[in-house]
C-alpha cells in the first residue's frame, strides 16, 4: 500500500472514494457560495421525494459518498440559510467563507480544548486576545463557547462566587442574591439566573429610558433599596445591543454605579459589541474597559459560522475560582491549569480557528468596514421607511443595525393583525426573509443587518418588497 492510500478494511473509512468525495464537496460548496453572492428571487422548497427520504428509517448499509453529499446539498438548498444576503430575520450570521473552510479543518483534526492541545491552545489564547483588542476590552482570560447563552451564564457563575465566596461549595444558604438587567435584556440572563439557583424572582427588571436603555439612576435606587433590605446584589448585566431594537445601555454610567456598590458588571454584547470596533459607534460603548466580563457572539456580527461565542473576564482567577477542580482522570501538571479549570464546557472544539483565520486573511480593518456597511444599511432602510407614507419607524434612529418598522394603512382596524400577516406574506414571497417583534404590545417588522453579503441594492429591494406586499395585502382586504 502506498503511503497516501487510505487504510482498507476498517469500518467507516471513506476508502477509494475519499479524493473524489472531497472534490465533489468542494464543487457543492463553490456552487453554494456563488448562489449566496446574490439574493434569490424565490426560496426553494423541499420536493415531495426529498420529504419522503427524510422520513426513511435508519439505513443498515450505506450509499456512495457522492450520493450522500448530493442529498445533503439538496437538503441545504431547500433550507432557510442565514448566509443569503436578504436573510434579515432575528440576528443572522453569514457563513463567512474562510470561516467555513476553517471549520472543515478544525473538525477534520478534531482537536479537543478541554486540556492543553499545544499549538491549538496557543491559537485559542491569541484569538481571544485579538478579539479583546478589536473590541477594546482588556481581556485577562476567558473562553470560546457555544453561544451567548453559555457565555452569559459563565460570567454570572463567576459573579456569584465573587459576591458570595464559597457559594460554589456551600450553596446560597440564607443569602438572597439579586441580579439587575434592563427590561429588554436577552432571555438568556433569566435562564442563567434560574439555572444558578438564584431564582428569577431575584432578577430585577431595571426601567428603561425613551431610547430603551437601562436607567443608571433607577439602577442605583434599586440596589440601594435591596441592600437596605439585607439582599446581596451580585451582578448588573448591561446590554451592548439589545435583541429587540439594538439599544446600547449607558455602560460608563452603569459602571459608576457598580463601582460604588462593588457589584460585578457584565456586558452582554452577544449581538452588538462588534460595533464598538467601528469609528462611528465606538463612543456608544464608552466604559466597556471597566466591565468585569463581556459576552460576544462572533457567529453573529463577526460573520463566522455558528457556533463561536466568547466570554472574557478582566481577571482570569474569577473563572478559575469557580471552575477549577481535581479529577483522577485529568491530572494536573504542577500549577499549570487545564482549560477545563476555567471553562464551563468540558470537551470543546477549536472554535477559535475560524475567527483566527478570518482575522489573518481579512485583517481587522476589513471587519470594521463590513460592520460599518451594515450600520449604513440600517440607516438607509430607516430613511426610506421614514419617507414612506406606508410605513412607520421608531422616533429614534437605529443605534446599531436593527430597524423596527411597521405598516400603517389608514383603513385597517387591527394594525397588529395586519403587520403579522405582512410578515407572513414576506416570508411566503421569498425575495426577502424578515421576522417580527412585539414592541410595547405592537407588532413590528424587525430587519437586522449582520451579513457581509448584503448590499445597498438589497436594502432598496427589501423596502420595495415590503411596500409592494403592503399594497397587495390592502387590496385583498378591501
Ligand atoms: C443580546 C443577546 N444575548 C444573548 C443571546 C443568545 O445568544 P446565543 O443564541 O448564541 O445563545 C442573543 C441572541 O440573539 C442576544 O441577542
Amino acid at each position: 500500500m502506498s503511503h497516501s492510500e487510505p487504510k482498507r478494511g476498517n469500518p467507516l473509512t471513506l476508502g477509494v472514494d475519499r479524493e473524489v468525495a472531497l472534490h465533489h464537496a468542494a464543487q457543492i460548496v463553490l456552487r453554494a457560495w456563488r448562489d449566496f453572492d446574490q439574493a434569490r428571487e424565490e426560496e426553494h422548497v423541499p420536493s415531495a421525494s426529498l420529504i419522503a427520504r427524510l422520513q426513511e428509517p435508519l439505513p443498515a448499509t450505506g450509499i456512495s459518498a457522492m450520493s450522500g453529499l448530493d442529498l445533503a446539498a439538496e437538503v441545504l438548498d431547500t433550507s432557510l440559510a442565514q448566509s443569503r444576503p436578504r436573510y434579515l430575520a432575528y440576528i443572522g450570521s453569514s457563513g463567512l467563507e474562510i470561516g467555513a473552510l476553517a471549520d472543515l479543518l478544525a473538525h477534520s483534526y478534531d482537536v479537543n480544548l478541554a486540556l492543553d492541545a499545544r499549538a491549538a491552545s496557543l491559537m485559542d489564547h491569541q484569538t481571544l486576545k485579538w478579539l479583546g483588542e478589536f473590541l477594546g476590552f482588556p481581556s485577562g482570560g476567558g473562553a470560546f463557547t457555544s453561544g451567548g447563552t453559555i457565555s452569559n451564564i459563565t460570567a454570572l457563575v463567576a459573579a456569584r462566587e465573587r459576591a458570595i465566596p464559597g457559594s460554589r461549595f456551600n450553596g446560597l444558604g440564607s443569602t438572597t442574591p439579586v441580579v439587575y438587567c434592563s427590561a429588554d435584556a436577552h432571555y438568556s440572563v433569566r435562564r442563567g439566573i434560574e439555572l444558578l439557583g438564584i431564582g428569577s424572582r431575584n432578577l430585577r427588571s431595571v426601567p428603561i429610558d425613551n431610547e430603551r436603555r437601562l436607567s443608571p439612576t433607577a439602577l442605583r435606587d434599586m440596589i440601594t433599596s435591596d441592600i437596605a433590605k439585607g439582599l446581596t446584589p451580585i451582578a448588573v448585566v448591561a446590554t451592548g445591543g439589545t435583541t429587540l431594537i439594538g439599544a446600547v445601555d449607558p455602560i460608563d454610567a452603569i459602571a459608576d454605579v457598580c463601582e460604588e456598590f462593588g457589584v460585578w458588571l457584565h456586558i452582554d454584547g452577544a449581538y452588538g459589541l462588534p460595533a464598538a470596533a467601528t469609528p462611528e459607534r465606538a463612543s456608544a460603548f464608552a466604559g466597556l474597559d471597566r466591565a468585569d466580563s463581556i459576552s460576544i457572539d462572533a457567529h453573529k456580527w463577526m460573520y463566522v459560522p455558528k457556533a463561536c461565542s466568547a466570554v472574557m473576564v478582566r481577571d482570569r482567577n474569577s473563572l478559575v475560582s469557580v471552575f477549577s477542580h481535581e479529577e483522577a482522570y485529568i491530572p494536573h501538571d504542577g500549577a499549570v491549569l487545564n482549560a477545563v479549570d476555567y471553562t464551563l464546557e468540558y470537551s470543546r472544539p477549536l472554535r477559535a480557528l475560524k475567527l483566527w483565520l478570518a482575522f489573518m486573511v481579512h485583517g481587522a480593518d476589513e471587519f470594521r468596514a463590513a460592520i460599518s456597511q451594515n450600520l449604513q444599511q440600517a440607516q438607509l432602510l430607516y430613511d426610506l421607511a421614514d419617507a414612506s407614507s406606508h410605513l412607520e419607524v421608531m422616533p429614534i434612529r437605529p443605534s446599531l443595525s436593527i430597524v423596527p418598522l411597521r405598516a400603517v394603512p389608514s383603513d385597517v382596524p387591527d394594525l397588529n393583525a395586519f403587520n403579522a400577516a405582512l410578515c407572513d406574506a414576506i416570508q411566503a414571497d421569498g425575495r426577502v426573509y424578515l421576522s417580527q417583534a412585539v414592541i410595547d404590545g405592537e407588532v413590528w417588522l424587525r430587519p437586522c443587518f449582520t451579513n457581509f453579503r448584503t448590499t445597498q441594492d438589497d436594502v432598496h429591494v427589501t423596502f420595495a418588497v415590503i411596500v409592494e406586499l403592503i399594497k397587495k395585502l390592502q387590496s385583498t382586504k378591501e
